[in-house]
């Protein structure tokens, strides 16, 4: 099944109100061609509601970059579901490495957030990952099934497919050094592979599973000619307008 590529933009803590809405402004004409593939921005919460204003009647899809899981309630900082749809989000990412190792999210609790994504319309991108010391004692395999197997715990097997998957090793997130596209490739048939033995090959030719970690437009198209990588989470490269459109463009 031919999937459709996503390119998206994990912006992380940057850019201003004004920032954001040059970005969008800038990025239009850039890819105003492209119509086989979706573009997808998350900005930090902030900007949201600017971004949703300068892509509305674009094809640009609109994402958030985490959420928590109840509704609403007494959890200062904290920002949920029924918010991000109310700003005309379509995406989350969850389960990001930064989440995971600067704010000590746990496999448990970036299952809660996938559940209520997906209760509230929300479509999950669930990062998983190695660390390097993972990589070098060969656990890689096992590190990033096991982050996959608790994270979509109890999702319903009809939903599986409509997810998005994004490995994302976290050596290379930030670095620089990013993963061969033998390697990308290894992991992703490896999650593909993992969805097909457990929900059939209903779910695993729909899902999408992205690459993400140091991508550039110089390294982009090395990703995508790779069988079974479906696009990229980009986040240092996604913050120019000129090189994501490149991206967006591979
Ligand atoms: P990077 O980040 O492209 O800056 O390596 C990717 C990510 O964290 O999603």
């Amino acid at each position: 099944m031919a999937r459709r590529p996503l390119i998206a933009a994990n912006w992380k803590m940057h850019k201003t109100v004004q920032e954001a809405k040059s970005f969008v402004a800038a990025l239009l004409p850039k890819i105003a061609a492209v119509r086989d593939r979706d573009v997808l921005i998350c900005p930090p919460f902030p900007l949201i509601h600017a971004v949703d204003q300068a892509r509305r009647d674009t094809p640009i899809l609109l994402g958030a970059q985490n959420m928590y899981f109840a509704d609403s309630g007494a959890f200062t900082g904290e920002v949920s579901g029924p918010m991000l749809k109310d700003l005309h989000c379509e995406f989350v990412i969850l389960g990001h490495s930064e989440r995971r190792w600067v704010f000590g999210e746990t496999d448990e609790l970036i299952n809660k957030k996938v559940l209520a994504a997906i209760t509230h319309g929300l479509i999950p991108i669930l990062c998983v990952g190695e660390k390097i010391e993972e990589r070098e004692q060969n656990l890689t395999e096992q590190v990033i099934l096991n982050q996959l197997d608790l994270g979509i715990k109890n999702v319903p097997e009809n939903v599986i497919g409509t997810m998005v998957i994004a490995y994302e090793p976290v050596w290379a997130i930030g670095t620089g050094r990013n993963a061969s596209a033998k390697d990308a490739h290894d992991a992703i048939a490896l999650i593909r592979e993992f969805i097909h033995s457990r929900f059939g090959s209903g779910a695993a030719d729909k899902l999408r599973i992205l690459y993400g970690g140091s991508v550039k437009p110089e390294n982009m198209a090395t990703y995508m000619r790779e069988e079974g990588i479906d696009g990229a989470l980009v986040g240092g490269a996604s913050l120019d307008p000129e090189s994501f459109a490149k991206l967006v463009t591979y």
